[in-house]
């Protein structure tokens, strides 16, 4: 199987890209990513000269780059990860969340249209349902009520990614993960924002009163079940994806500077995130049923490791964080 992968060089992306090639090692995997901030192609530094990965650099709204690399590389299957995807930051600048996420994921939608790719898996996100009270969980049934311009986005270019479903027949999946951590997430999302602060013992920012609940799923975990839903998901369907690990923000913060040893006295509560989603729950009956996934990680064993590998792979976020990490490219690709 040829797959398109887009946004392989960002957090889930590139995690993926190491579950396909360790799990499914006969794929080819074309990585279409435009390296945006996000995007750190160093994070796959392991596969350069492998034949089974190709990196391309671009957009995913240059329909005829992505009509090319589909005819070029035979292509099967794609599977939709690029986005900008920080809810702070659609807070402070929406417009390329709308240009990325609705128009360039429309352009793709085009593009695999044109070529008659044979699935479609649409890497959409719970916060397209909205903010939930203090009991109950999202279904698949849920009403769709997205709060942030990034939540809006990922609504619309999920619908948009339904309705070439439902009006042209294209074989498209949908699937709607709750929060992931793990590996390689770039530091400006809260669990490695907190690792890192609490490394250079500056101040930890929580948000509001640190009570906001999240769903949290180790990256490998999605990984695989989105590896599933591009196999055996039916067309037309969507797929909730979550861990079953609700933890309040306030709560993550104390175990992760438990976990570094620092003191609590370093969390300094902020001014609340405009919008903010007070509580999201996944129920993942649905893939589990009918796709027979369940997570193998536990949330108290995955934040161990995750802040473990924080800990230990220092050099990986300074690069990040001082910008360094951007040279990768410049010597290892675009000198070719
Ligand atoms: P990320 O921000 O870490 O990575 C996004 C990647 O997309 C980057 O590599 C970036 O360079 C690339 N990109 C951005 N714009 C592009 C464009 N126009 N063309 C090509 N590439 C482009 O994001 P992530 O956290 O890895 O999320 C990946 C996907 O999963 C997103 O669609 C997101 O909405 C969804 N999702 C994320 C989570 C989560 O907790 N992180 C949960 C559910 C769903
Ligand atoms: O639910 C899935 C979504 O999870 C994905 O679709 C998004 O792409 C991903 O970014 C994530 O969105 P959140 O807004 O939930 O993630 P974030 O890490 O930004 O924030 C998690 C919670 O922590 C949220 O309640 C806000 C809070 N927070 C966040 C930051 C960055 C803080 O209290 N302080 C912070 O500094």
């Amino acid at each position: 199987m040829n797959v398109l992968v887009t946004g392989g060089c960002g957090f889930i992306g590139s995690n993926l890209v190491k579950y396909l090639r360790k799990n499914r090692p006969d794929w080819k995997i074309v990585n279409l990513d435009k390296l945006t901030y996000a995007g750190n192609l160093e994070n796959l530094s392991e596969f350069e000269g492998d034949p089974k990965h190709v990196f391309v650099r671009g957009d995913i709204g240059n329909q005829e780059l992505v009509e090319h690399l589909m005819a070029q590389h035979s292509i099967d299957a794609v599977m939709h990860l690029a986005a900008e995807s920080h809810v702070d930051r659609s807070i402070l600048g929406p417009e390329v969340f709308v240009a990325t996420n609705v128009l360039g994921t429309q352009r793709l939608l085009e593009a695999s249209r044109s070529r008659g790719i044979k699935r479609f898996l649409m890497v959409s996100t719970d916060e397209v349902y909205g903010s939930l009270g203090p009991t109950g969980a999202f279904t698949e049934q849920s009403p769709l009520q997205p709060s942030s311009p990034y939540s809006a986005s990922k609504t619309s270019s999920d619908l948009v990614a339904l309705a070439y479903h439902h009006t042209f027949g294209m074989d498209v999946v949908v699937t709607r993960c709750s929060n992931n951590y793990g590996r390689y997430q770039f530091p400006e999302k809260l669990i490695p924002l907190m690792v890192v602060n609490a490394l250079h013992d500056k101040p930890l920012p929580v948000y509001g009163d640190g009570a906001n609940v999240r769903d949290w799923l180790h990256v490998e975990d999605h990984c695989a079940a989105l590896t599933l839903a591009l196999e055996k998901g039916k067309a037309g369907e969507v797929y909730n994806i979550g861990g079953g690990a609700e933890r309040k923000n306030i709560e993550i913060v104390k175990a992760i500077l438990s976990l570094v040893g620092k003191p609590e006295t370093l969390i300094k509560y902020v001014k609340d995130r405009p919008g903010h989603d007070r509580r999201y729950a996944i129920d993942p009956t649905k893939i589990k049923r009918e796709l027979g996934w369940s997570p193998s990680q536990t949330f108290e064993q995955g934040l161990a490791e995750t802040v473990k590998w924080y800990v230990e792979n220092r050099s990986w976020w300074e690069r990040v964080t001082s910008g360094a990490y951007r040279q990768y490219f410049e010597t290892q690709y675009r000198a070719r």
